[in-house]
């Protein structure tokens, strides 16, 4: 297998633009001036693996990826310790889910140890790029793939294409959440796509998101598209309660959820908050007639771009429900600071989940 190699003819941007980009991040607006590049082809399997310019790419309109929808993408991070270190969060576990999404699209799945060094690299390419964390910022990976076949026909691709970009972020949700429950739209279905990071999910969900907003909410909880009677994700995240007797509830993994890296930290984590852990079947009757009793005392909603999420209202037509006394959980900050801690390396990292890089 060849290395990525880097491009030493790439230009690099100065220490007082990195400074300005740095003082408002945003979310996806600055990009590092390295991204990684891989091509997969039928006939040579994964080659051409190279750090090049980020930039601008040269496709041709008949590019199967642009009609067919053969897309595929993950997220993680990069975080600056207080010595300075640089590390990622478990890159290992994206990197099978990659490998997931990969082959449920019929797509050719990038080898582990493939994404893991082309992540390393642009990171490593970029360590002035890494944020101080005051205020959480990180450094953002986005490695994704398409098919890059120039063909019109639908079927799998005999080409592919894997980037990897990497930019300055700030977290994603920073005002605790207003769910809306649809009653039209669905996210995914038995035998779909939901447990695969692909493009296709979130253009779907889009119209949902827009209903959200014009009913002042934040995001959608999902529900099953079968009966909408089970409840699934939050918004692009995971969906978790707690309860009064110290449970940590999430939905359990049903090949319609997609399994987040935060929502398996945070269930490895409950034990030390007190919390019993369960992943299992969540009746949306059992959840608003919780909330309504206040046996369910907290609700959430976590990735890795919004970290972890309180939720403080679920909404419906038919409803319009406050989670507890609608300001965020005791025990959902506390495993927030964990989290954060651990990523931050503030917190003692028990379970190797860190990945020094610089
Ligand atoms: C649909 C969906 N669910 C859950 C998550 C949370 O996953 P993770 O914690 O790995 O970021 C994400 C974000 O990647 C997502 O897009």
């Amino acid at each position: 297998m060849s290395a990525f190699a880097v491009d030493p003819t790439v230009p690099r941007t100065n220490a007082a633009d990195i400074a300005a980009a740095l003082k408002d991040p945003g979310f996806g607006r600055y990009f590092v001036d390295f991204m990684a590049m891989a091509t997969w082809s039928r006939a040579d399997g994964w080659h051409d693996r190279a750090l090049v310019a980020t930039g601008p790419l040269s496709l041709h309109p008949a590019l199967s990826g642009l009609h067919y929808g053969q897309q595929i993408f993950e997220g993680l991070k990069a975080y600056r310790h207080p010595d300075d270190s640089v590390w990622l969060f478990r890159p290992e576990k994206n990197a099978a889910r990659f490998a997931h999404s990969a082959t449920r699209m019929q797509m050719a799945p990038l080898p582990v140890d493939d994404f893991i060094e082309s992540v390393t690299k642009v990171v490593e390419q970029s360590l002035d790029w890494v944020p101080q964390p005051e205020g959480e910022q990180s450094l953002y990976l986005r490695p994704f793939m398409f098919a890059s076949e120039n063909q019109i026909g639908v079927k799998a691709s005999d080409f592919y294409t894997y980037i990897c970009l990497g930019m300055p972020v700030m977290p994603f949700y920073p005002e605790p959440l207003k769910l809306w429950v649809s009653p039209t739209f669905s996210r995914s279905m038995a035998g779909g796509t939901g447990d695969a990071k692909c493009g296709g999910n979130y253009g779907a969900s889009m119209i949902a998101e827009d209903e959200a907003h014009r009913n002042g909410c934040t995001q959608v909880l999902w529900l099953d598209s079968a009966t909408r009677s089970w409840v699934e994700e939050g918004g692009t995240m995971n969906f978790l309660v707690v309860t009064a007797d110290g449970e940590l509830v999430t939905p359990e993994l049903n090949g319609q959820i997609l399994a987040g890296v935060t929502r398996d930290s945070l269930l490895k984590l409950a034990s030390a908050h007190g919390l019993r852990p369960r992943e299992r079947p969540l009746a949306f009757t059992e959840l608003v007639e919780g909330i309504t009793s206040g046996h369910i005392t907290e609700a959430f909603a976590c990735g890795t771009a919004a970290v972890v999420s309180p939720v403080v209202t679920i909404r419906s037509p038919e409803l319009d429900l406050t989670v507890g006394d609608g300001q965020p959980g005791a025990k959902t900050l506390e495993l927030r600071g964990h989290l954060t801690g651990i990523q931050f390396g503030t917190e003692p990292d028990e379970r190797g989940w860190m990945r020094r890089v610089g």
